[in-house]
């Protein structure tokens, strides 16, 4: 059941989100060669906990920690570790739930550590392209599956191949609300966006094939093929004409 939220429940949303980006301003310059993801989860919580916000996702079916930190080949759910010391050159993607007021807001960057290769800097741009692209068909009558083709064919693009098992999705007093919003699809199929409904739009790329492999930790979701990948995502309301970014500041 898809849930469309009102202007109150709208106008808590954007302060969720609100709180999200401000953990991003502050938190990102510190995503620095030589810090673990240990110490860049204590900073998420730090600055979600100073705006008045939960890390929605501690806790969530045991997920240990406040952000998912996720190094290179690493797509998702990296477990912050006192043990993972970022380096010069990687990328590192962190995907954050803020909780305030009983609302959540959902986001994730992926940022380069020090210095990066142009491999790593393409990663970063293609994930947010495909954002771009999906976020600009976002409005009162389209299809999910034009958003999951526009990621897709802008993916593809560029050699790069997208999430099978993992989607974006509705957002509201939950993290995970109906619609699923697949990395892939069929233009003109799937639920219809109408005003007033929050989702998350998350391109989730692989720099070669697509296939996945969980570590024995139950939540590390890594590309087999050891390839680069990277993660970008806003929380999105649909408004009358289009869509608006709640998780900006
Ligand atoms: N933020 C993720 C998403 O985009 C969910 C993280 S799973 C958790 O859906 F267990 F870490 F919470
Ligand atoms: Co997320």
């Amino acid at each position: 059941m898809i849930i469309i939220k009102s202007p109150r429940e709208i106008a808590l949303m954007r302060e969720a989100g609100r709180v999200a980006a401000l953990v991003f301003e502050e938190v990102g310059p510190l995503v620095v060669p030589g810090v673990s993801t240990a110490y860049l989860d204590e900073q998420v919580e730090r600055v979600m906990r100073k705006y008045g916000a939960e890390p929605a996702e501690k806790g969530y079916y045991g997920y240990p920690a406040s952000v998912c930190a996720s190094v290179n080949e690493v797509i998702l759910h990296g477990i912050p570790s006192e043990k993972k010391i970022l380096r010069d050159g990687d990328i590192i993607s962190l995907d954050l739930v803020t909780r305030k007021n009983g609302y959540c807001g959902d986001a994730c960057r992926t940022y380069g550590v020090g210095i990066i290769g142009e491999r790593q800097k393409r990663m970063i741009e293609i994930a947010k392209e495909c954002f771009d692209n999906a976020m600009a068909l976002v409005k009162p009558g389209a299809h999910v599956g034009d958003l999951g083709h526009a990621i897709e064919t802008t993916a593809k693009k560029y050699g790069c191949s997208v999430a099978q098992q993992y989607t974006g999705h509705g957002i509201g007093r939950d993290m995970h609300e109906d619609p699923y919003i697949p990395c892939y699809g069929t233009p003109g199929t799937g639920p219809i966006l109408r005003e007033g409904m929050t989702i998350c739009v998350e391109p989730m790329i692989f720099e070669h094939k697509n296939d996945v492999r969980v570590l024995k930790d139950g939540w590390t979701v890594v590309a087999k093929d050891g390839g680069l990948t990277s993660h970008y995502e806003n929380t999105l309301v649909v408004t009358k004409d289009g869509c608006e970014i709640l998780t900006k500041l």
